[in-house]
């Protein structure tokens, strides 16, 4: 069923809590709706939108946003493994909760997290050493160019840190997600790298089962990251850059400087000698944890959150903190943040 709404107010849609308008909402609940919605936008300038969790409206959208309400999942069992193939539209957090709870291994150590199955693929969304890409089988779309239904597997889908294929430049938007396919187990497969998880985990009497699991990280989630239900907020505004050895490096050698030879420059080695140095790390560092600019708020628990803490913020207020903090940074380490959060 397709359901089209003329100048369709967002803020409801956004976790920012943007006010912002788009000119036609489309919401659609079925794979047949999709040949009837491109012809619908043929021509006209549209985006699709998921939970809106990772995006900013800087203003009101002139054009058509698509949403999927495609909200069925199928089972299938092949050995210990769990295929479920998941409709674009349902979301995360509450897939997640059903799959622990029948004692399903995978999507456990992204408990909590905001957003819709088929974001999940396009953004290839992480917490707490676990990424989409090592749980989604395949992703099946329309292609709204070529006007048909086309699946792609892990490999073609060319994840990468918060990236797919599905956000470059000649597909973005391209393919309208239908439904997610994630591989997940029935086998123990604990996935406990992160931080002190395992001792979390382990410290429990209440035996070992992904539910375990998901309420360790609901925990380590509430005391820092902000509720999106209760305060707006795109999660991980900024991505943790990742810069050549030498850049770390400076950033080392600036931080001796200023605060002693024992401040350690927190840091992750990736292949091809770069480093991915926290953001959260650098914005404190600049001294904007908790910064306040009218009504938008660098978080005061995890300062890679920005947040609209009084529900009034404007999307300039966003933007010009946003501003601060990348001008801030790069004053300060020379290093360049890139915001992980859409732009629309
Ligand atoms: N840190 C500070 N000060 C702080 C908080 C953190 O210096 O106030 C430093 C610490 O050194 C810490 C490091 O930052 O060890 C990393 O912090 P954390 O592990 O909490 O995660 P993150 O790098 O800040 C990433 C993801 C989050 C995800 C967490 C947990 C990105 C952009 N963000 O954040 O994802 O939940 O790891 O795995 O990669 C999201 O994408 O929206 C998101 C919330």
């Amino acid at each position: 069923m397709i359901t089209k709404i003329e100048n369709h107010p967002m803020r409801g849609n956004n976790t920012m809590r943007i006010d912002a308008d788009c000119s036609l909402w489309i919401d659609f609940t079925s794979e047949e709706d999709l040949p009837v919605i491109s012809q619908l936008i043929d021509g006209k300038p549209y985006i699709i939108l998921g939970g809106g969790s990772n995006v900013l409206f800087t203003a009101d959208y002139n054009g058509v946003v698509l949403h999927s309400s495609i909200l069925d999942i199928n089972v299938a069992f092949n050995n210990d493994k769990v295929y479920l193939k998941v409709g674009s539209g349902v979301n995360m957090d509450t897939l997640i909760e059903q799959c622990c709870k029948a004692g399903y291994w995978g999507l456990e150590n992204l408990s909590g997290i905001p957003g819709e199955a088929g974001a999940s693929a396009v953004q290839n969304i992480g917490a707490y050493g676990v990424e989409a890409k090592d749980i989604i089988y395949e992703v099946r779309c329309y292609d709204l160019l070529q006007n048909k239904f086309v699946t792609f597997n892990n490999a073609q889908c060319e994840f990468d840190y918060r990236w797919s294929m599905f956000k470059r430049d000649d597909t973005r938007y391209r393919y309208a997600i239908t439904y997610v396919t994630f591989e997940l187990s029935q086998k123990a497969e604990p996935k406990l790298e992160y931080s002190n998880l395992k001792e979390k985990v382990l410290s429990t009497t209440d035996g070992f089962s992904p539910m375990l699991v998901r309420q360790a990280i609901l925990d380590m989630r509430n005391a820092k990251l902000p509720a999106v239900d209760e305060i707006g907020s795109a999660g991980s505004f900024f991505k943790n850059p990742v810069v050549p050895q030498d850049s770390y490096k400076r950033v080392c050698d600036i931080s001796h400087k200023k605060w002693g030879i024992d401040c350690h420059v927190p840091n992750y080695l990736l292949p091809e000698n770069k480093v991915k140095i926290p953001a959260a790390w650098l914005i404190e560092k600049v001294g904007l944890k908790g910064y306040v600019h009218g009504n938008a708020a660098v978080w005061h628990l995890q300062p890679l959150v920005l947040v609209n803490h009084t529900g009034k913020a404007s999307a300039d207020e966003i933007l010009e903190l946003e501003a601060i903090v990348k001008n801030r940074v790069f004053d300060e380490f020379g290093i360049i943040l890139e915001a992980e959060v859409d732009h629309v």
